[in-house]
């Protein structure tokens, strides 16, 4: 008869799980795995609970991460959210039409958003604010002022059509153009912006952000009737457009401030 005496098991050095974690490229794991043992016994976790626990603060380190690089290299400007935008200010921009667009459908379906309106209600901001949620959605997203867009444009003209491919505001998910029509294009310039257009087209995304109406485009286009018609048909094919119409929340301040020194004077 064997004594039945239990096989000691080999001690574990706390060390060696850091290192086997490290090399896992857990590195956050590696780093907290004490602090987290620490808690799983004060509160008596399971095992799988302790396990369960180590990977998912992982996982949030990662995708935090993961989302400050890719807003990083988005070139989205920052303080532009869902969250601070004030609806109530502009009934013109539907709450319901802004939430559906926020889940990013179009972009998975590789439709465009066309916002127009006039200066300062709100397009640049909302325009900042869906680039957020289209990251936070894992889509890689490109902004750009048309004016700076038009300037890679321009140095990219005599670079091959396979390394074009590969420049961002090529091949991203979504790519938003921010002021277009604030200043007329040169004829290279919109037929830079046609390559573009036309690139994109039914490959991924874009958003533009306006403040002139369909009708004015020939103009912004170099007056080129034929070119506008070729972008805007790309462009409108499945694609949303956004009329903001009402004040400018820039002015909003002058207009609060014109108000009270006129109660005052009434008051006086
Ligand atoms: N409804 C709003 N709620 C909160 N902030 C707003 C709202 N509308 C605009 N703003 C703020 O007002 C400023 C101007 O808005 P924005 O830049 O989006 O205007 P715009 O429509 O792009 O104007 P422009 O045509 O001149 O570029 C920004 O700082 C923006 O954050
Ligand atoms: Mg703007």
């Amino acid at each position: 008869m064997s004594s039945a005496v239990p096989k000691k098991a080999p001690k574990v050095d706390l060390d060696t799980t850091r290192d086997k974690l490290t090399r896992l490229g857990l590195v956050h794991a590696s780093e907290h795995v004490s602090e987290t043992l620490a808690r799983s016994a004060k509160e008596s976790w399971p095992p799988h609970r302790f396990l369960d626990q180590l990977l998912e603060d992982e996982l949030v380190v990662r995708e935090e991460r993961r989302l400050k690089t890719a807003l990083r290299l988005s070139g989205l400007p920052t303080g532009h959210t869902l969250g601070n935008f004030d609806f109530a200010f502009q009934p013109s921009v539907e709450r319901n039409r802004i939430e559906t667009l926020a889940t990013c459908t179009w972009i998975r379906e590789k439709e465009s958003l066309l916002m127009q309106g006039p200066p300062g209600v709100g397009k640049t901001h909302l325009a900042i604010a869906l680039g957020i949620r289209a990251v936070e959605n894992g889509f890689s997203v490109a902004f750009h002022r048309l004016e700076d867009l038009l300037a890679a444009l321009k140095r990219d003209a005599e670079v091959s059509p396979q390394r074009l491919r590969r420049r961002k505001h090529m091949n991203v998910a979504l790519l938003i153009i921010d002021e277009v029509g604030f200043e007329p294009m040169t004829r290279q310039e919109a037929s830079l912006f046609f390559r573009l257009v036309s690139y994109r087209y039914g490959r991924g995304s874009i958003l533009i952000t306006t403040n002139k109406g369909i009708q004015d485009w020939p103009e912004v286009l170099a007056g080129d009737e034929v070119l506008t018609t070729a972008i805007l048909d790309r462009l409108l094919h499945r694609s949303h457009v956004l009329n903001i119409s009402g004040r400018s929340y820039r002015l909003r301040e002058l207009e609060q401030a014109a108000a009270k020194s006129s109660g005052a004077a009434a008051g006086a």
